[in-house]
């Protein structure tokens, strides 16, 4: 019988790769998260969401959230977006504190958040014009964006006439249309089914690498991640503190033959190790498995 060949560590990067990561730590930092930390008072008591997260990001870098349910991700995503206050730490952007929502910054949500009354061109108009920008310019900057997300002949349809994909690709042209210096995305493609949802992370590959944008993308999706993600902040729950920033050692351009590589597979291995620790599986199934009555009269057992 064949030994399966062993999976390499992790760590171990090709000069290439190694070569990519020196140029992308020598650019300039977009976004610095120091000393975050978030609590929630709730009649249960209090909640530390958030504890003593550190990480900076650079200039066109994408990077990628992962954790269990409950470890502060969309709590993350959301102080950095402005629409929630820190308890305690900063957020810099250009170096300069995040005080509350700005144009600076896009949103991808997973929930599908068009305006259902207007068109899509209208839709991806809307923020251009809110931050001031004529009507011509607005229109004439939608029609760029949708040719970019490959909508544009559905720039006159409205949204209930759109697929799932088709949506999020308008989600991410209006998020784009203001220029941001990064984009937020929190579980953009969780609700679609896993052949479109592998055609968005490829688009969204292609988008990235056409313009000057910096990406934080949560996922629960452990493959998303190491196929998107130059580097992958790994979240721990109760209280929600960084375990690891793990370097992603597969080459770009990425590929979906590259799910079966030696790199993939080893940064697969430690996400597991970190995300489901044998132990940890154990308590949460003691916890959550119910107390098991027989409900029916059938005598015959299905298994
Ligand atoms: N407004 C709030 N009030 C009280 N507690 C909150 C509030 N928002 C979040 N929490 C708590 O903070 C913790 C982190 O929640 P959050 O939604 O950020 O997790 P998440 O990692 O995004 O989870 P999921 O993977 O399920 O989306 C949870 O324990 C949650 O119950
Ligand atoms: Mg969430």
């Amino acid at each position: 019988m064949l030994n399966p060949q062993p999976i390499p560590s992790y760590l171990i990067q090709s000069e290439a790769v190694r070569e990519r990561f020196d140029r992308l730590k020598s650019r300039e930092v977009i976004l610095e998260v120091r000393d975050l930390d978030k609590r929630f008072e709730s009649a249960q008591g209090e909640c530390t969401a958030l504890n003593g997260i550190n990480f900076k990001t650079h200039r066109r870098e994408f990077v990628c959230v992962i954790g269990p349910s409950g470890c502060g991700k969309s709590t993350l995503i959301r102080i950095l977006a402005g629409l929630e206050r820190q308890t305690s730490g900063s957020v810099l952007l250009d170096g300069k504190p995040v005080e509350g929502p700005g144009a600076d910054r896009g949103m991808v949500f997973q929930g599908y958040t068009l305006f259902p009354w207007l068109t899509v061109k209208k839709n991806v108009m809307f923020g251009l014009k809110m931050n001031g920008h004529s009507t011509m310019h607005a229109e004439r900057d939608a029609l760029q964006w949708l040719d970019l997300v490959g909508l544009t002949k559905f720039a006159n349809a409205y949204p209930h006439q759109l697929s799932g994909g088709m949506k999020q690709r308008v989600a991410i042209a209006r998020a784009l249309a203001n220029r941001p210096r990064i984009l937020l995305m929190d579980e953009p493609f969780g609700a679609l089914d896993a052949q479109t949802r592998a055609k968005m992370q490829t688009h969204l590959l292609d988008i990235w690498r056409n313009i000057d944008v910096t990406v934080l993308f949560i996922t629960h999706d452990l493959d998303e991640a190491i196929f998107l993600a130059d580097r992958i902040l790994v979240l721990k729950a109760n209280p929600g503190e960084v375990q690891e920033l793990i370097e992603v050692p597969v080459p770009r351009p990425r590929d979906y033959s590259q799910a079966t590589s030696p790199e993939f597979l080893a940064t697969k291995a430690r996400l597991e190790a970190l995300i489901h620790p044998p132990t940890a599986v154990d308590e949460e199934d003691d916890v959550v498995r119910p107390h098991m009555v027989r409900m029916t009269d059938v005598t015959d057992n299905v298994e």
